[in-house]
């Protein structure tokens, strides 16, 4: 593994596998930017985060004002290493009953709001020839889930769309780091009880210690449970 960060800002940290992370990383000494829309929540987790988590109201829907927020953050902690873009909704879209404004809060928070994250820090990272960008797909960007067309097509979007940035990057020394779960305890995961079959669940603990070592050492992509991502992978 690589030395430890010394800033880092995660998005979608208010809960599940962003709050997970977070504490991740602050346990370890890193000063994380915790970043959502639920700001009580981020407070509890500053708390808990030995003096090293710093709560960030942000709204990854609102891109432009999300790419100011994470310029801002990066000019004022002298660079962000690492940039995780986690934020996430995975409500279903089942082609029967799914309307547009269904569609349109998945993909603005999926996909223009996870490349709205990354692409703040970009060039900043190439130019300063350092630094982690790391997205939170899912392992059910391999396959199209059925009722979540939405939501697998999303993942897939972010799974390519770092699969080139990381064509574009090597040798920069910027790492790009794809995260594929599979499920994993969370609202998001709640909410999808029912509407799929889940085998394996595992604890957002448990899932931030696969990511945080991972991130660190710079793998190109995790996909877990070894035995979904078998399945995924055939
Ligand atoms: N759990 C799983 O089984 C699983 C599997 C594969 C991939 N994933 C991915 O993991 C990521 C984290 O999800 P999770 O499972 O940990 O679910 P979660 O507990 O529901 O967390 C989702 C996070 O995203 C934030 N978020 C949602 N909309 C947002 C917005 N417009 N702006 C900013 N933040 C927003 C939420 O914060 P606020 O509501 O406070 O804004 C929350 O912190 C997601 O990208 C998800 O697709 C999860």
């Amino acid at each position: 593994m690589s030395a430890d960060f010394k800033t880092a800002l995660i998005t979608g940290a208010s809960s599940g596998i962003g709050r997970a992370v977070a504490i991740w990383f602050a346990r370890r000494g890193t000063i994380v930017y915790a970043a959502a829309r639920r700001t009580s929540m981020l407070e509890e987790l500053a708390a808990a985060g030995h003096g090293n988590i710093i709560p960030v109201a942000l709204d990854v829907a609102k891109e432009q004002a999300t790419v100011d927020t994470i310029q801002r953050i990066d000019d004022e902690c002298g660079g962000l290493e690492m940039v995780m873009a986690n934020a996430g909704v995975g409500d279903p879209t089942p082609a029967q009953h799914s309307t547009w404004p269904m569609v349109e809060r998945v993909l603005k928070v999926n996909v223009t709001g996870a490349a709205a994250t990354l692409t703040a820090v970009l060039p900043r990272m190439a130019k300063r020839g350092r630094g982690t960008i790391v997205g939170v797909s899912s392992i059910a960007a391999n396959r199209g889930l059925g009722a979540f067309s939405c939501y697998s097509g999303s993942k897939a979007f972010l799974s390519v769309f770092l699969e080139s940035l990381q064509v574009d990057l090597h040798g920069t020394g910027v790492k790009v780091v794809c995260v594929e779960p599979g499920y994993v305890k969370s609202e998001l995961n709640d909410r999808m009880k029912g509407h799929v079959p889940m085998m394996f669940v595992v604890e957002a603990e448990h899932a931030a210690e696969k990511i945080g070592r991972a991130i660190l050492s710079g793998k190109r992509v995790l996909t877990f449970p070894w035995q979904l991502a078998w399945g995924a992978a055939g």
